[in-house]
């Protein structure tokens, strides 16, 4: 399987930006998608117009979250199949500042993993990862399966799901400090090795029906996500706060070659 790169703008551009950081990116990378996949994950109101720039593109759209119900009274929200007909590929559900800014809590999140898995089409992206008191107190294996249960409880066991699992320690992303209030810390590709061991483990005892690759994320850039490439540690990397600068996505997605 191709190392699955993802570039988390977050809310980090206006959409005008966005289209022309898009175009950029397809100008700079595009021809490197026979080694992995990229996808471009814009904010909500830029998802026509950056789509419109990746469509005839190997590179995928993704959205930064969906609603769990499918059409009704929902002011705001955008359905997971609403963002398949915008051309979305993939969806990213349960990150950590919605979790903290929006008190996403495990019950929306398992609600939005079982819409979004139910569209043809479209890959839930399910991001998880312990705080750093779990980390510290040895909790996290705990945590994470405790995260990885509440996120799947939704999805029946006779649905067949492939699913992409971001693991995000909380203490390691750029934005800790504002989400916890204490500094970003980095996580050894050793330590990062042993829970994709133990989500795999996991995955494969309880969740036979769930086909899962996983990503690493948190503070990625170019420098500190080589050692977990040169371990063949991750199946690829969610990037934020880098993947909106060009030289920094260039030498990302060129080292999971
Ligand atoms: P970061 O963000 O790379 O800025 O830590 C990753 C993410 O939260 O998607």
């Amino acid at each position: 399987m191709k190392p699955l790169i993802i570039a988390n703008w977050k809310m980090r551009m206006l959409p005008i930006e966005q289209q022309r950081f898009a175009r950029t990116i397809v100008r700079a990378v595009g021809s490197a998608s026979d080694t992995h996949t990229l996808a471009i994950a814009p904010t909500f109101e830029s998802l026509a117009l950056v789509g419109e720039v990746l469509k005839t593109t190997p590179i995928a759209l993704c959205a930064q979250d969906c609603f769990w119900e499918e059409r009704g009274a929902y002011t705001g929200e955008v359905s997971p199949r609403a963002l398949k007909a915008l051309g979305c590929r993939f969806v990213l559900i349960g990150h950590s500042e919605r979790r903290a800014y929006l008190a996403e809590s495990d019950e929306i999140v398992a609600r939005k993993i079982a819409a979004a898995s139910a569209v043809p089409g479209l890959q839930p992206i399910l991001c998880i990862g312990e705080d750093l008191t779990a980390r510290r107190d040895g909790g996290y294996r705990a945590f994470l399966k405790s995260q990885l249960a509440a996120a799947l409880k939704r999805v029946p066991k006779s649905a067949h799901i492939r699913l992409v699992i971001a693991y995000e320690p909380l203490w390691a992303i750029s934005t800790a400090a504002e989400l916890t209030g204490i500094k970003g810390h980095s996580i050894t590709p050793e330590d990062c090795a042993e829970v994709y061991r133990f989500l795999k483990k996991t995955l494969a005892r309880t969740y036979p029906h769930v086909s899962a690759s996983i990503l690493y994320g948190g503070s990625v850039d170019a420098s500190n996500i080589v050692s977990f490439v040169q371990q063949g540690v991750s199946d690829g990397a969610l990037v934020g706060g880098a993947s909106v600068h060009l030289a920094q996505m260039k030498k990302i997605i060129f080292l999971f070659k």
